[in-house]
């Protein structure tokens, strides 16, 4: 892992059925937190982290991400005539010049592992971010994964994202036994994917932030269905651990917030919100109300 992270992956083939029935027809990575869709924060996180390549794991009902990361030649010359320079640099700035998108088909809903395999063909074998955008990450200072990547590249070992949760909700989590190394790393001994509180070694949960090596690809495909009956990447990684002995869980600097569900949602909207000037006095007066 001393190599640069330079690829990052996005499973997006979930059905988002949370988000039903505005999900029938727009992607769940394409609801908005303000104005940019959640894969806008993810895809901004990814390239902060220096990746130039980006590899959208999709399926046949998630053309409008492909859509939105694509030129729109109607549009920008309008935008242009126009003179509406602001806006132009806002719809040319989804993506920077200088990165690639490529997309890749998951056929089947197998799985978060299956997703992930489904992308060997482009990473190959060198290090590899994985990004869920479900899990918006705020941060100030530097973002989550380049927090990860420079970690893993120091550390040359595998890095995963982890978050403590309230313990009766481990389910819905992948979940570590870690010793800690320091404030904010942890060296991984053992993971288990949506454990029932009972039987959850922590409540130190995997939130969706991965840097892998290119290893991973053959251990997912040795991995055989798991919890739920998909394949996991959970149980590909804990195969890794066994294989390479190092594996670290790393508590990122940020807030996070699960976009998954609506309340998720609905904090991610507020909070961003907040950070506007425009819009801090408007969120203000208007929860006072309420
Ligand atoms: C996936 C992973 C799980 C992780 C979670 C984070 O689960 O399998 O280990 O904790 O993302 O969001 P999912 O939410 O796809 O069920």
């Amino acid at each position: 892992m001393s190599k640069p992270l330079r690829k990052v992956v996005f499973p997006v083939a979930g059905l988002g059925t949370r988000f039903l029935p505005a999900t029938k027809v727009v992607a769940k990575e394409m609801l908005p937190v303000l104005d940019r869709p959640l894969i806008q924060y993810a895809v901004d996180e990814a390239v902060e982290a220096g990746a130039d390549t980006l590899v959208f794991v999709t399926n046949r009902y998630k053309h409008a991400i492909a859509d939105y990361f694509d030129k729109a030649y109607e549009l920008e010359a309008k935008l242009q005539e126009k003179g509406k320079d602001e806006l132009l640099k806002l719809v040319q700035g989804t993506l920077p010049k200088h990165v690639r998108a490529i997309f890749v088909t998951q056929p089947e809903a197998l799985g978060l592992g299956h997703a992930v395999l489904c992308a060997k063909p482009v990473v190959g074998d060198e290090p590899f971010g994985v990004i869920l955008p479900d899990d918006l990450i705020w941060h100030t200072a530097k973002g989550a994964l380049r927090q990860m990547a420079e970690l893993g590249q120091a550390e040359e070992a595998g890095v995963i994202a982890v978050e403590e949760v309230p313990a009766d909700e481990t389910d819905k989590y992948g979940v570590v036994d870690a010793t800690p190394v320091d404030e904010r790393s942890a060296r991984i001994r053992h993971m288990v994917e949506k454990p029932k509180p009972a039987e959850a070694p922590s409540n130190l949960a995997v939130v969706g932030r991965y840097v892998l090596p290119g290893r991973i690809f053959e251990l997912l495909e040795a991995t055989t269905p798991g919890a739920g009956g998909e394949i996991q990447l959970t149980d590909a990684i804990e195969a890794l651990l066994k294989e390479q002995g190092k594996v670290l869980a790393y508590r990122f600097e940020g807030t996070r917030f699960d976009c998954g569900n609506k309340a998720g949602l609905v904090r991610a909207t507020m909070h961003m919100a907040m950070q506007d000037p425009k819009l801090a006095p408007v969120v203000r007066e208007f929860a006072g109300k309420l």
